[in-house]
């Protein structure tokens, strides 16, 4: 499994070709024209680098609708007071893309499209990951006082989600 890291642990070598910067985004129209269901490869989940304004009094990163991501952004959520130890994720979505951000501190997601696994370290609240539908995740290694937000292309629905992995697997090869 490949390991991505980025902030403050950046390794050469992986790091060109885990990294886009949003212009790239933009100029992306696969992620854009796959709808629910359909399988997306681990290649479209891509971290991306947000703009950064820098300022002595503190710096500023902004997210656009379909400008640095390639959604509309429906729904925002957050998961915070993470206790040491704690997995979260263990499910895939059906059609739900995702911006994942550390806006604190750290953690690791894994995604697995069902064939093959990449592992990425978040640690900078101006860079995220953006997850496709069809990819399983698992999320660990949270800091101490680490907050994930993440950004949804739609709203809450339980019935978007394949919380167990077989069902997933099935799904993912009858789609590919
Ligand atoms: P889940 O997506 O499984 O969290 P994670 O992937 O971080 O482990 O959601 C955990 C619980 O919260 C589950 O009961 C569904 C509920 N939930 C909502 O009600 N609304 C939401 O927007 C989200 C993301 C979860």
């Amino acid at each position: 499994m490949k390991s991505i890291f980025i902030g403050e642990n950046v390794q050469s070598g992986i790091w060109d070709d885990a990294k886009v910067k949003c212009f790239y985004v933009n100029q992306s129209q696969s992620s854009k024209a796959k709808s629910d269901g359909a399988f997306m490869p681990l290649e479209d989940c891509k971290l991306i680098e947000l703009p950064k304004i820098n300022d002595p009094q503190g710096n500023l990163t902004f997210v656009e609708n379909n400008s640095q991501i390639p959604f509309e952004i429906q729904r925002v959520y957050y998961v915070y007071d993470v206790p040491g130890g704690a997995e979260r994720g263990g499910h895939a979505h059906k059609g739900l893309h995702q911006f994942i951000v550390a806006m604190s501190g750290s953690f690791d997601i894994t995604l697995d499209d069902g064939q093959n696994k990449r592992k990425f370290h978040l640690a900078r609240s101006y860079y995220g990951l953006y997850v496709c539908p069809m990819i399983w995740r698992e999320i660990d290694n949270f800091s101490s006082g680490s907050v994930l937000m993440c950004l949804a292309s739609n709203k809450y629905s339980e019935e978007d989600y394949y919380r167990k992995y077989e069902d997933f697997m099935r799904a993912r090869w009858a789609a590919a």
